[in-house]
């Protein structure tokens, strides 16, 4: 019997330095696609593949963030009084309790900053997503990888094939044998060097994960960048428990980098009935 998955730890303290300098004073998950900020679109997938509760890891200058899925009592008054629709509102409307935030003091990791998080996610599976990296398609990607996770338990982990030229950039893993959309893990690495990487499939930030990953979290200990690395604490636990990676079927966006951030509006704006005739029009005339 795999156990539900009914949590999500979402890393948001980052500083969003590739976006400088819009990033200085806004969050990097509050900037916009089309008309949501970037943090609406991560929670959406989640609440579609059916988790509960989000635990957010902000940091200092963050707030707009918790700010962003409260209720707005002056603007929804206001709208109201004059006859307003809230409708635009909902989607940012969050129930009791589905969003806390846990504090990560110091940047030291991702996997620091999910190992803040295990207070709130106690004895049971979670799911974390980073929500810079956007991911497209339908059904989305987390509630693709729970539909496997609930056949096969164990872990279960996002995996995209990258030119190797980039691996050294990411997680990556060594994988093994097949079966439809799932490989077997091997062994994962982050940030390998250059030409040193055991193959082109990286991890593109979503992943299902047992709880004892904070009991290796508990370490502290450090890897590539001198940073905690959750990859590293993943990597231990191989061999331990079963680790599958989920071969995604649908389009990543990088909404951590510039251009990776404007080809996300374009391809969102083109999914928008009322946006995409005239950004088509515009393209097209380019
Ligand atoms: C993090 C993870 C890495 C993953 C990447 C995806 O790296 O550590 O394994 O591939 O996110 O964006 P970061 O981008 O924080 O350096």
């Amino acid at each position: 019997m795999t156990r539900r998955v009914r949590k999500a730890v979402f890393p948001v303290a980052g500083l969003g330095t590739r976006l400088l300098p819009a990033t200085k004073s806004v969050p990097k998950e509050m900037l916009t696609i089309v008309d949501r900020p970037l943090i609406q679109y991560a929670i959406d997938e989640a609440r579609e593949a059916g988790i509960e509760q989000m635990i957010f890891v902000t940091g200092r200058g963050k707030s707009s963030l918790d700010d962003y899925f409260d209720i707005a009592f002056e603007l929804e008054t206001t709208m109201s009084g004059k006859g307003k629709s809230l409708d635009p509102l909902a989607p940012s409307r969050s129930g009791f309790g589905e969003i806390v935030s846990v504090r990560q003091q110091q940047p030291l990791g991702l996997g620091h900053a999910v190992w803040c998080a295990r207070d709130i996610v106690g004895d049971e599976p979670f799911a974390v997503l980073l929500p810079d990296e956007l991911m497209l398609g339908r059904p989305n990607c987390l509630a693709q990888m729970v539909e496997a996770y609930e056949k096969v338990g164990g872990n279960v982990v996002a995996a995209l094939e990258v030119p190797a030229s980039e691996t050294h950039k990411y997680g990556v893993i060594e994988p093994g044998s097949t079966d439809g959309r799932l490989t077997e893990i091997r062994a994962m690495v982050e940030k390998p060097p250059q030409g040193t990487a055991p193959s082109n499939l990286m991890l593109p930030g979503r992943y299902i994960l047992q709880p004892e990953v904070m009991g290796q979290l508990d370490s502290q200990e450090t890897g590539a960048g001198g940073e905690i690395q959750l990859t590293d604490a993943m990597a231990r636990l191989i061999g331990k428990q079963p680790f599958n990676a989920f071969l995604f079927d649908g389009q990543r966006h990088d909404c951590g980098s510039a251009s990776g951030f404007v080809i996300a509006n374009i391809a969102l704006a083109l999914e928008r009935d009322d946006v995409a005739p005239k950004v088509r029009d515009y393209l097209g005339g380019l």
